[in-house]
């Protein structure tokens, strides 16, 4: 399908998308440094206006609008005017192209927080602004999944909010099937159990010997055990823990540790933990490789997303051919 993403960032989902053969046919971020990891490893259909100013004629058509709204400072304090509100402006602007778009389909991704954010209202006035979009009306869903579940070696709660045009056929599965699961019950769910982050990153040389790899550069940040967020001891036996950013964009990464505890993950090895292959390389300076790597939606859980659309996708034409 034709897919417009929003907040593309350096492209962990469109990646995802296109493997699962979808054309994406326009992205925007503002950030750039992410736009161009975007352009030398995607395409160069990414456009970095800020994308309040980008008039709607100026997007493509397309059968799906894809976006990963930001919602610090998300709020629904005055209900019924959650689009106004300045802090909603992005999520406002995603609502904005699909309405004026009308695809059939959108996928929006999101922090877990989002789900009891203001007791669940946030969500509830999301879904409703989303449902209200067209005319003919979007079926509304949301799940908080795992990317560990998806062959990610970390464990990332996100929820997926998906819409489908009143006159299209549903998903045939929502969520996306997971392949892999806690190793604790994988066998009897048939699934293979979670990938570690010391499998992961088994290959990788320490920095000082693969200086020939991009991206692996040492970092100087000294290791701290105190259990706070980012000084942690990672167990190479599980899947990392989250690889996120801090608050606001200026906020620098939570640290994660290498999971031989001695050092820092090198961006290299962080993207990695996201499922971005090896030959994924990022433009800018560390600091703003280790953000777009935290940023972004893993690939391997936007190729499961990109499935479910072509099945779904699938299933129109069948009903189509019957119709016939
Ligand atoms: C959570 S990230 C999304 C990452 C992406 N989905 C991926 O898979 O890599 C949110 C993105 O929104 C972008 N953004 C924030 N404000 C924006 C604006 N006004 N216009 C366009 N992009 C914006 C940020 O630069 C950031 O890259």
């Amino acid at each position: 399908m034709r897919i417009v993403s929003l907040f593309s960032g350096a492209g962990g989902l469109d990646l995802g998308l296109r493997r699962a053969r979808h054309e994406i046919v326009w992205a925007n971020d503002i950030f750039l440094d992410a736009a161009a990891t975007y352009k030398s490893n995607i395409g160069d259909h990414i456009d970095t206006r800020d994308i309040c100013t980008v008039p709607s004629e100026e997007i493509p058509e397309c059968d799906v609008v894809v976006g990963g709204f930001p919602c610090q400072g998300f709020s629904v304090a005055n209900w019924g005017r959650t689009l106004e509100d300045p802090r909603n402006r992005l999520f406002g602007e995603l609502v904005r192209v699909v309405h004026d778009k009308q695809p059939r389909y959108f996928v929006a991704e999101n922090v877990k927080g989002l789900l009891s954010m203001d007791k669940g209202r946030a969500l509830s006035v999301i879904e409703a602004a989303f449902e209200k979009a067209s005319q003919l009306g979007y079926r509304v869903r949301h799940q908080l999944v795992n990317a560990a579940d998806y062959g990610v070696p970390q464990l990332r709660m996100r929820v997926i909010i998906v819409g489908v045009r009143g006159d299209q056929p549903d998903f045939q599965i929502f969520p996306p099937p997971p392949t892999h699961a806690d190793p604790s019950t994988a066998r009897m769910l048939r699934l293979k159990p979670w990938v570690t982050v010391g499998d992961a990153l088994e290959h990788f040389p320490e920095p000082e010997n693969g200086r020939h790899i991009p991206n692996h550069e040492n970092s100087q940040y000294k290791l701290r055990f105190n259990g706070h967020l980012g000084h942690r001891f990672v167990d190479p036996a599980k899947p990392a823990p989250t690889v996120t950013a801090r608050g606001d964009d200026r906020g620098g990464v939570v640290v994660l540790h290498h999971p031989g505890n001695h050092r820092r993950m090198t961006a290299r090895e962080l993207a990695a933990v996201q499922s971005f292959p090896d030959d994924f390389v990022f433009s800018g300076t560390k600091t703003s490789a280790y953000r777009q790597i935290a940023n972004a939606v893993p690939p391997l859980l936007g190729e499961a997303i990109g499935t479910m659309l072509a099945e779904a996708e699938a299933a129109g034409i069948a009903r189509k051919a019957e119709a016939a």
